[in-house]
């Protein structure tokens, strides 16, 4: 049995490495944010996101060793997110990590990014350890700035996706509307802090496709609806108005989350559930899912924010787990992928 790995994530903008134990305990994972860089483009870029993984990801190696104490020399494996993301910043980890497992003579794997974010409520630390009652099966909801979908997990490495959002992601419109009202990039966590002083019942925004029978969600409507609200005001009346708006757009996404999640408890008398991602930071997000939770006898577990957002540490769990109980590993011609392979989730009932 592998019982250890190292494990590199470069999907999107975060580059991060963790040195992760077969049974979840996370000894080290250490990231470097590139939110500064992009922060003047408005938006991710893809070349800079890759070239700043090339200066960050080797001095993170070493740093991931040093703080769980220990040298190349221990490391029985490397765990790669090789799928889905941006080409050129999944072509960095991958080609580190082959470069490492070669050198060191120890067995590699790609694994698929979404099924570390759904595996992360079993990740564990000196500070954090998630309820030990929590088991298979259960319903995941990841929200971020690049997905937004539930998914039934069966068991380890079986997930179904029950639906997704048919076009903007939840961190992807928060990002916009915030980009509308000028708070920078990326301003998820800027909308957050301006709705704790906002009413969101306000302004009345579109909650699209909350009645349809199905787990598909869309943001786009809502983005372009707040949009022409915005051009309809002055300057003065949003800079006026600016809590009333975030908090009632905000509240507009939280409800369309919590429905579809509550929609799935209903459908499949699943009484387990996990929210993860980096819009599982928002602070009315988690405030509304434990009331819904608490009010439906449902076992919710929110994992840390340093396990919600992009993390190595999820993406070890799951490659550890795969070489352990699946016997998987990858040769030298471990290629990355934009996006996930035929066979990484069942998507039966999508429409
Ligand atoms: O998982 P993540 O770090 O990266 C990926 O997109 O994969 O998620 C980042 C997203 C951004 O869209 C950001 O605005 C959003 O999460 N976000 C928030 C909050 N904190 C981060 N959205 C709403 N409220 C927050 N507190
Ligand atoms: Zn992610």
């Amino acid at each position: 049995m592998i019982q250890l790995v190292l494990a590199i994530e470069t999907s999107c903008d975060d580059t991060s490495v963790a040195i992760v134990r077969h049974d979840g305990q996370v000894l080290s994972c250490i990231s470097a944010n590139q939110d500064l860089a992009h922060a003047p483009f408005g938006g991710i870029v893809p070349e800079i996101a890759c070239r700043n993984h090339t200066f960050h990801l080797l001095p993170l190696v070493q740093q991931a060793l040093q703080k769980a104490s220990l040298t190349m020399k221990d490391l029985q494996g490397i765990v790669v997110t090789n799928r889905p993301g941006l080409i050129g910043s999944l072509i960095v980890g991958v080609i580190t990590a082959k470069t490492l497992a070669q050198s060191l003579q120890i067995p590699i794997l790609g694994v698929n990014h979404l099924e570390g974010h759904l595996l992360a409520p079993f990740l564990q630390d000196a500070q954090y350890a998630p309820p030990a009652d929590f088991q298979y099966p259960y319903l995941g909801l990841a929200v971020s700035g690049g997905h937004t979908s539930l998914y039934h997990i069966h068991k380890f490495g079986q997930y179904e996706v029950l639906g997704r959002s048919v076009d903007d992601a939840a961190g992807e419109a928060f990002d916009k509307f915030a980009k509308m009202l000028g708070l920078g990039f990326p301003g998820g966590v800027q909308v957050d802090q301006l709705s704790t002083q906002g009413n969101p019942g306000a302004f009345s925004f579109p909650r699209s496709m909350i009645q349809e029978e199905n787990y598909l969600m869309s943001f786009s409507g809502l983005k372009s609806s707040a949009q022409r609200l915005l051009q309809s005001m002055s300057a003065e009346e949003i800079q006026a108005q600016k809590m009333d708006l975030s908090a009632s757009f905000q509240e507009a996404i939280v409800d369309v989350l919590i429905h579809k999640l509550d929609r799935a408890v209903q459908k499949t008398g699943l009484r387990r559930a996990i929210v993860t991602g980096g819009v599982s930071a928002n602070s009315r997000l988690r405030q509304k899912a434990q009331q819904w939770a608490a009010q439906n006898k449902v076992q919710l577990v929110v994992p840390p924010l340093r396990y919600c957002t992009d993390n190595a540490a999820m993406i070890g769990y799951a490659g550890i787990c795969r070489m352990n109980s699946l016997h998987q590993v990858d040769s030298m011609s471990l290629a990355p992928s934009p996006r996930s392979l035929p066979g990484d989730f069942q998507e039966r009932g999508l429409i």
